[in-house]
């Protein structure tokens, strides 16, 4: 079970994450929260739960989160206005999930923009952001899986050679306590950096746990249509700039990505 008190004892942040609501069994934290975001205590809380019956991943997908070895939570933040560019607090979040997990194992973090997490060659953890609009005012709601504990012939079929975790890629087991804790510590220290100096910070430490997509061939599917073209990069909202052809750049923030074409 999950020790709320030892998470509590390694938080730093006074921002967010004191308010740590822990579920034995919900469909998705990601929809929990969502149903509460007119609820008073609601922002700056993270839902933990212990396993998802209808975990969601991007583009409608189902994410797999068995009971009791995984991190599946959530973090509802009614952001400042200065923060909506959802991309860019999606990355932040890909880089404090990166420097947790180096933290707190012996696992090299990778991350795959715009927001896998990766463990030798295979998907290790993932976010799912969401923009929500109430009568109350603007959420983010943040939610991160992570495969923890899951040992590796516990994989359904469907994703057992695409996804790892972190008992498998490091061969060891792992505290989710610490992880989240460490997790909420480093988004806060980022949102502060990107709160008091801009983009450029965040898009360079991004690279630096990033596999090199710059230059690289893409094609990003949005809504069923496909941009294809060259990287150019990142601008300051964390989109993805596609040089589609000679002098024609343009800008993706949303889809599914593939590099390397
Ligand atoms: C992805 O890579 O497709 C994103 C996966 C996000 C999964 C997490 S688990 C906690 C939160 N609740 C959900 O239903 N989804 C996110």
């Amino acid at each position: 079970m999950f020790n709320k008190a030892l998470y509590k004892r390694l938080l730093n942040s006074r921002r967010f994450g004191e308010k740590l609501v822990l579920l034995e069994e919900t469909d998705s934290t990601n929809a929990w929260i969502a149903e509460r975001l007119d609820e008073p205590d609601i922002d700056k809380l993270v839902v933990v739960a212990e396993s998802q019956t209808s975990g969601r991943g991007r583009f409608g997908r189902s994410w797999f989160s068995p009971p009791g070895v995984n991190l599946a939570f959530s973090l509802a933040w009614r952001a400042p206005e200065s923060f909506k560019f959802l991309s860019l607090v999606t990355m932040t979040a890909g880089i404090a999930l990166a420097e947790a997990v180096a933290d707190v194992t012996e696992v090299a973090p990778r991350l795959k923009y715009p927001n896998d997490l990766i463990l030798i060659d295979k998907k290790g953890g993932g976010i799912l952001s969401e923009f929500k609009k109430t009568e109350t005012g603007s959420y983010i709601v943040i939610g991160v899986g992570v495969n923890v504990n899951t040992k590796e012939e516990s994989f359904p079929d469907e994703i057992k050679d695409t996804a790892t975790s972190i008992l498998s890629a490091g061969g060891k087991a792992v505290s989710r306590e610490a992880l989240l804790a460490v997790f909420i510590n480093m988004f806060d220290k980022w949102i502060s950096t990107l709160s008091a100096r801009g983009a450029g910070p965040v898009l360079e430490r991004f690279h630096q746990f990033s596999i090199p997509f710059v230059g690289k061939g893409v094609a990003v599917t949005i809504e069923g249509e496909t941009v294809k073209g060259s990287v150019i990069g990142l601008n300051d909202s964390g989109e993805l700039m596609i040089e589609t052809s000679p002098g024609v750049i343009k800008t993706v923030n949303s889809g599914e990505t593939v590099f390397g074409l």
